[in-house]
């Protein structure tokens, strides 16, 4: 595998929630043997710290602190092997992804002290033989030099739809209507906040995934990143 700049290539996997980045990334790593770094859950296990320990959510310092310093560890939990998230000695892993820790996460992400924090933290899971990385600002900002860089979207219909797929199959309840809400709420502080807001890197190839299905997906990014690798 070549190492550009000496580096491992990273891949960068941008979008909105509910795009299907996190899937498709964890994917496209796996076919190319890849490490992947969920971003979004760093943000998510910060936000979660920061419920646990009472921390509001406007007090950047002590948020870029718990940033910083949150024993955070992706790892593999002991009783099943299956891939978590550890806070401490923790699993927290189902816990991420609860609608008031993604409220959270989307809250405190607006904070330039935070996202700094974070950076380094984020930049270690560089490794060889190289990186799927799946956030909000890998192509920007994190990994400016990837190799590859997908903006991945579905219209805010489509993921709510899908959102509603997956509560449904875990046998809890939901209204399209308010996860459309909430879609979009997040999607507005998502693209609007002054720091780092989502966006489309200049060089970035954008794929709408509202027709396609995953696995059509997949085989566009392996396609592309077959050709730069
Ligand atoms: O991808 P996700 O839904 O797990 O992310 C949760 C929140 O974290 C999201 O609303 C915005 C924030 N986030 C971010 O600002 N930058 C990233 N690279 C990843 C997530």
């Amino acid at each position: 595998m070549p190492l550009l700049h000496g580096e491992p290539p990273v891949i960068a996997i941008d979008g909105p929630s509910g795009s299907g980045k996190g899937t498709i990334a964890r994917s496209v790593a796996q076919r190319l043997s890849f490490v992947f770094l969920d971003s979004g859950a760093l943000y998510r296990a910060v936000a979660l710290a920061s419920l646990n320990t009472h921390t509001k959510e406007d007090d950047a310092e002590a948020l870029a602190q718990l940033a910083l310093t949150a024993p955070i560890d992706f790892s593999r939990n002991q009783d099943t092997g299956d891939a978590a998230v550890l806070l401490g000695a923790q699993d927290v892993t189902a816990d991420l992804r609860r609608e008031e820790v993604g409220e959270r996460a989307s809250k405190i992400a607006t904070h330039q002290q935070v996202r700094a924090a974070l950076l380094d933290r984020q930049r270690r899971w560089r490794q060889p033989p190289g990186l799927v990385a799946d956030g909000r600002d890998m192509g920007t900002v994190v990994f400016p030099d990837a190799i590859l860089k997908v903006f991945l979207t579905a219209s805010a219909e489509i993921r709510a739809k899908r959102r509603h797929k997956q509560l449904i199959e875990k046998g809890m309840s939901a209204k399209i209507e308010s996860l459309l809400a909430d879609i979009r709420k997040r999607d507005d502080r998502d693209y609007n906040r002054e720091i780092a807001p989502l966006k489309a890197a200049e060089d970035s190839v954008a794929i709408d995934s509202s027709l396609l299905s995953i696995d059509q997906v997949v085989t566009k990014v392996l396609d592309l990143a077959e050709n730069r690798l």
